[in-house]
């Protein structure tokens, strides 16, 4: 019997797309199926001003395949030395739709995060009197804090304080990977929002390690206990509109993926909307679906629902690549680990 459900179509609220050759080849993975994402600045070097992030929004748009429709919402990389002037005119003028915090050293390309706190104060004060969201990567990089509690310290040591010090200001902890990051969002109003991955909803912190790494699971943060990963679900399902889609679809060609050093970075553009239709439907709210992935994340951010549709229908086992090629070589597509019937018609 074969099932289908129509849904508003979807956004992604946290994708990196790169640049140059790789830009090229991942963004119509995304385009695909999702009308707009919000798009993370940590290039080298990274998006800094309200300039660089207009010239890389162009470079998105040129490398957009003719006849595909995407709207790329763009960031800026906050550092010390960010100025809020600058923030405030590219918001203003449409350029951005909100800044990303790395604490330094946190993730990938974060080498120019904030390290002192008190040194951003003037930016996020002028973000929240315009209502500009910034967008947390919420890990502390203290080498003394075990790299599976740094979610849960960074929301004591420096989230909570932050939002106390700055009233009014609106938050979206990305990537939220534990049940303390749930616990925080339920506790708070709606000026703060969390978004989910994809991958977070299928694998805990064993299938990384168990029977032999697997590279291609790691990213930042790191899945956790199985606990953490049901307690991702429940919140992603339960219909609360302060959990919505951010894949963190995050493209790293295998050579650096699988070596003694490997990237952080999960790749799901291509197969998300398939992986998640099955995730809901296991958790018995396939109609919460479309909340999580298309109309939360316009609620937060404040921008109407998207006005096409999707189609997702079960029937054979799907199929999609097992590498995207790019022209800086080849990025593997996560693979869930279990047979997936969901198809998208986009
Ligand atoms: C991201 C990347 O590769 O840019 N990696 C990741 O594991 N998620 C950076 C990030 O969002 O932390
Ligand atoms: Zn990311």
């Amino acid at each position: 019997m074969s099932t289908s459900i129509t849904i508003t179509r979807p956004d992604d609220w946290h994708l990196h797309l790169r640049d140059g050759a790789m830009l090229k080849a991942v963004l119509p993975e995304t385009a695909r199926h999702f009308a707009r994402a919000i798009i993370m600045p940590n290039l080298v070097p990274p998006v800094v001003t309200g300039a660089q992030a207009a010239a890389y929004r162009e470079r998105i748009m040129a490398a957009l395949p003719e006849g595909m429709a995407f709207e790329p919402l763009m960031t800026l990389y906050l550092t010390e030395d960010t100025d809020p002037a600058d923030v405030a005119a590219a918001h203003a003028a449409g350029i951005c739709t909100a800044v990303k915090l790395y604490p330094a050293g946190a993730t990938t390309n974060s080498a120019s995060g904030v390290r002192d706190f008190d040194k951003v104060r003037p930016v996020l004060e002028k973000m929240a009197e315009i209502g500009m969201p910034l967008c947390v990567h919420g890990e502390v990089t203290d080498p003394a804090v075990d790299i599976f509690d740094r979610e849960a310290v960074f929301i004591d040591r420096v989230l909570d304080p932050i939002r106390r010090a700055t009233p009014g200001l609106r938050v979206v902890m990305e990537h939220i990977t534990t049940s303390n990051g749930v616990e925080y969002v339920k506790a708070n109003d709606a000026d703060l929002g969390a978004t989910i991955t994809t991958h977070h909803l299928i694998i805990n912190r064993n299938h990384i390690l168990v029977g032999g790494i697997k590279p291609h699971y790691y990213c930042l943060p790191v899945a956790k206990r199985e606990e953490h990963r049901l307690a991702l679900r429940a919140a992603a399902t339960s219909g609360d509109t302060r959990f919505f889609l951010g894949t963190d679809s995050a493209p790293h060609v295998d050579p650096l993926k699988e070596c003694a050093c490997g990237c952080a970075g999960c790749f799901t553009a291509t197969n998300t909307m398939a992986l998640l239709a099955h995730v809901f439907e296991e958790e018995g709210a396939l109609d919460k679906l479309e909340g999580f992935a298309s109309r939360n994340g316009p609620v937060f951010y404040r921008k109407p629902m998207n006005e096409g549709t999707i189609t997702l229908t079960k029937g054979d086992a799907a199929q999609w690549p097992a590498k995207i090629i790019s022209g800086d070589g080849p990025v593997t597509v996560f693979d869930p680990g279990f047979p997936v019937h969901w198809h998208v018609d986009a």
